[in-house]
């Protein structure tokens, strides 16, 4: 069976979406577009292909209009949680991109409405769709390193240079916690195995920022076993830049791995690299890493139309992406007040 799709917001990432992720996965199929704006919608329309009767101004008419199984949605976050329950009311399975809310209680809303119908509900996680974060799940799980005394990761990218009209990234909502760490912070749940617990964040707002909310930020993070993270992230960066996932040093009794991902396009896994030092050793090794038949959004939609297909629930569903949100937002508010902040995940 092939999932039947209704594409929903085509601007930036998913305009790269509709043309290259969903083309690239057999196991779904395209049978509606929606973008409240015309030319953004027709020149999708265009180069896909589609008819114009597959062309929707909004969700309610393409779920009037077209038979489908599931809704893939990338417009901005304030959009998700309310594109998801109408989604959901029409008995749709969801998959919806990062961040699946700016609030952790406005996500549990669609994770419950999902529960309730039976639903799958997943979160495009995609940067857990790469074979080093993967590797050095299993790596830490097999206790490579013992018990663990340090984690570091370090984000540092440019994003300054264009008008502050023609760039909605200025006017995400939290462009460093909300819609960038939140990747680094899902990455920590997954390759540790482990939850956060509380949190210190500080952000900082430089005076050439054209960002509306903070674009440099630090966080300390303690883990349930009393493992404590740090953070450091920033849009604002004239050093040498990091590959999208971060660079992560991981310390423990036993030796050290340090990791990379996602450091090139969408989907190019070539500049992922793990490698392990163990205690005594001046040098570290680097470790093989494994392909699959996809990576980034194209592993992760395969993995959704497989859960509408009745296959295993997904690893990045709703309910488990609580757990990242509520660390994300427990960090903005931690910025707010000053003070560290628990990490509360809502039932
Ligand atoms: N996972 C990643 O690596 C990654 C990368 C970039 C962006 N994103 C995420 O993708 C999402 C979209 O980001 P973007 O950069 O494409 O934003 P964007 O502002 O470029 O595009 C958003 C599009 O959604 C449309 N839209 C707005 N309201 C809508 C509605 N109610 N129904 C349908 N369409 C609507 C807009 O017309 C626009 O075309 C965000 O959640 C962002 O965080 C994820």
């Amino acid at each position: 069976m092939t999932v039947r799709i209704i594409h929903v917001g085509l601007g930036g990432w998913g305009g790269s979406w509709a043309r290259e992720a969903i083309p690239a996965v057999s196991e779904v199929q395209v049978v509606g577009i929606v973008d409240p704006s015309a030319d953004t919608l027709e020149a999708v329309r265009t180069d896909l292909g589609l008819p114009e009767t597959a062309a929707f101004a909004s969700l309610t008419d393409a779920l009037t209009a077209v038979d489908a199984d599931a809704v893939v949605i990338t417009a901005p976050a304030v959009t998700h949680v309310p594109l998801a329950l109408e989604a959901l009311d029409a008995g749709k399975h969801v998959l919806v991109e990062k961040p699946f809310a700016n609030t952790a209680d406005e996500a549990a809303a669609a994770v419950h409405r999902a529960e309730e119908r039976g639903l799958v509900l997943q979160v495009s996680q995609n940067y857990r769709f790469y074979p080093a974060p993967r590797v050095v799940r299993d790596l830490l799980a097999a206790d490579t390193l013992g018990e663990l005394s340090a984690i570091n990761v370090d984000f540092r990218q440019w994003d300054n240079d264009r008008p502050f009209a023609d760039h909605p990234h200025y006017r995400f909502p939290h462009a460093m916690f909300n819609d960038m760490a939140i990747h680094h912070i899902d990455l920590l749940r997954m390759v540790t195995g482990q939850e956060p617990v509380r949190v210190f964040a500080k952000a900082t707002y430089p005076s050439f920022s054209k960002y509306q909310d903070e674009a440099v930020a630090s966080m300390l993070i303690e883990m349930q076993d009393g493992l404590v993270v740090s953070y450091r992230g920033s849009w604002l960066s004239r050093a040498e830049h990091t590959a999208w996932a971060g660079e992560w040093s991981i310390q423990g009794e036993d030796g050290e791995i340090q990791f990379t991902s996602r450091a090139g396009e969408p989907g190019d896994v070539s500049g992922d690299l793990v490698t392990v030092r163990r205690a005594g050793d001046t040098s570290a090794t680097p470790v093989e890493l494994p392909t699959a038949e996809h990576h980034d959004r194209q592993g992760g939609l395969q993995a959704f139309a497989r859960s509408v297909e009745g296959g295993p629930a997904p690893e990045t569903s709703g309910r488990d992406n609580l757990r990242s949100l509520a660390l994300m937002e427990a960090a903005t508010r931690s910025a707010a007040s000053g003070v560290p902040e628990d990490v509360v995940v809502p039932s």
